[in-house]
């Protein structure tokens, strides 16, 4: 179905700011909020509608931000609330949204409440976490390796951490949790930003009884430990949805605020946390092109799986990269990046892009050691760690890719090929994957077909995938090879609006057409 009167979020694109690895400006090495602001000219010329940054939250970086220990201030190492709100209003200024990262499963374990609850079983947040007095109570492990419970000495009984052990859980069962952490949202959204990403939410109510999570039948060793156990009675519990409720309950009560969340979770379960009524999420972050074997017939598959599986009114959204996992550039290929470039831009749905895809930056081999991934460190050698899609953004051609000064030293080293892959080169270059991007993003801005018609499959092989999308009227085609050899394919004639190789321009094609090696293609 088209959309009459889509949302922001909904026609808009979300853009992804690591900011340790966005823009430094004061030759620490790290990234910060003044080097955001710096370069909004740069996401606006680009075409984004919005900005997701991950935490820029006081922390002691043990997992770089993602363990909190202040929801509602800004780490020194980033800026400070000022810088905030002046980068707040000049992407305002520029139409551009500012969504932050909200972290409610888990704390630092330097967040007073965490120094308060460990400091005696009697203190005022001790049931503000999970504590039990078996070390370990069960079967549960980390997402980062090892047991998820940690044996807390000066108190005699263990805490549960879904992540790292500087990550304790939060109790969510605890009304005086839900309204501490209610009010972070409120805060935030008082400050004028547009909307959240809600960190882990899978992970935030865990089984009353800790339970054992039964093996997976699936895994086998080599594999990442995590899966070596199905995660039932530590994910996606019941419960969870009623604090999603919640959530729903504080964003309406500002204008357009927009909920995304974090949810590894198969598409039938994925779906639910549209919700009941408006109680639910504005967008479930769909990661099923990260996960989805590279081959036209299953992607074509996964997208009808997911148009199906849609409640009435839910409104889809499609990631292709991020912070966690290998870039896209080095799952398909350099070549292959701009096809699923293509397809990002054109399927229904929001499309988030995660910073440098748009140069088709590849994951960079980090030395041992550099490494600052705890990841890396805790489950060595198995490719989980995350510095590889990390690394400093490249804006041009001089020694350290204009991320920071030629004196200061990057927090991650910069790929070997930044003096030619970069923002500067790429911006002059015709053809580059940057001109692409900004081409697709500019198309779909322009078609209302491209950003909220409907979507049909037109044909699907082992080789190509084809589809239509339409709006009053409006009818756009869309002819993806996602193979490395020439297809003929057949798609209802039209004018070519654009081709991934960027080569051939608005001519009329016939029905039958030839789509070149890693070629797709664009014709209304
Ligand atoms: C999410 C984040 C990841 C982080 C983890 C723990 O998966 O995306 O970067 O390490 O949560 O907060």
């Amino acid at each position: 179905m088209a959309v009459d009167q889509p949302g922001w979020w909904q026609c808009g694109l979300v853009y992804q700011i690591y900011p340790r690895s966005f823009q430094d400006t004061n030759d620490d090495g790290v990234g910060d909020l003044p080097g955001i602001t710096q370069r909004l000219g740069y996401l606006h010329w680009l075409g984004v509608d919005a900005i997701w940054i991950s935490p820029i939250f006081p922390s002691p970086m043990a997992d770089f931000g993602y363990d909190v220990a202040d929801y509602c201030d800004i780490d020194p190492l980033f800026g400070t609330l000022e810088d905030f709100d002046r980068l707040t209003s000049a992407a305002h200024a520029r139409d551009i949204k500012v969504i932050v990262d909200y972290v409610p499963n888990h704390t630092s374990d330097q967040h007073p409440w965490f120094i308060d609850a460990r400091s005696t079983r009697q203190s005022e947040h001790r049931d503000w976490y999970l504590w039990s007095d078996a070390n370990p109570p069960n079967n549960w492990i980390s997402v980062f390796g090892g047991s998820a419970w940690q044996w807390d000495t000066a108190t005699n009984q263990a805490y549960y951490h879904a992540y790292l052990r500087e990550q304790p859980d939060l109790n969510w069962r605890n009304p005086a949790v839900q309204q501490a952490m209610l009010d972070v949202l409120r805060f935030w959204f008082d400050r004028g930003v547009d909307g959240v990403r809600i960190d882990a939410l899978r992970q935030l109510v865990k089984d009353r009884d800790l339970r054992d999570n039964p093996p997976n039948p699936a895994w086998q060793p080599g594999q990442d430990p995590y899966a070596s156990l199905t995660p039932l009675y530590t994910t996606d519990q019941p419960e969870v949805l009623e604090h999603v409720a919640q959530f729903r309950e504080v964003s309406d009560g500002y204008p357009e605020r927009v909920l995304i969340g974090e949810l590894w979770l198969p598409i039938e379960r994925l779906v639910a946390y549209y919700g009941v009524d408006g109680r639910g999420l504005h967008l479930p972050f769909n990661f099923h092109l990260i996960l989805a074997q590279w081959q036209a017939r299953q992607i074509a598959r996964l997208v009808e799986q997911y148009e199906v599986a849609l409640p009435a009114g839910g409104w889809p959204n499609w990631v292709l990269g991020n912070h966690d996992r290998p870039r896209i550039a080095s799952r398909v290929g350099v070549a292959q990046a701009r096809v699923a470039a293509m397809l990002l831009l054109t399927l229904r749905g929001t499309p988030t892009l995660y910073q440098g895809d748009e140069l088709g930056l590849e994951n960079v081999p980090i030395p041992d050691a550099l490494i600052q991934d705890p990841v890396e460190r805790n489950v060595p050698g198995l490719g989980l760690g995350r510095d590889p899609e990390r690394t400093p953004m490249q804006w041009d051609a001089t020694n350290n890719g204009g991320f920071c000064s030629t004196e200061a030293q990057p927090w991650l080293p910069l790929a070997a090929d930044h003096a030619l892959r970069n923002v500067a080169t790429q911006r002059e270059d015709p053809r580059s994957m940057l001109t692409l991007y900004r081409r697709l993003i500019a198309l779909r801005r322009a078609m209302p077909a491209l950003s909220v018609g409907s979507y049909r499959t037109l044909h699907a092989d082992e080789h190509v995938f084809a589809f239509t999308r339409e709006s009053g009227g409006q009818r756009v085609h869309v002819a993806l090879n996602l193979s490395d050899q020439p297809r003929m394919t057949r798609l209802p004639g039209g004018e070519l609006l654009l081709s991934t190789h960027l080569d051939r321009e608005r001519g009329s094609t016939a029905e039958t057409i030839e789509l070149r090696a890693d070629e797709g293609v664009i014709v209304g």
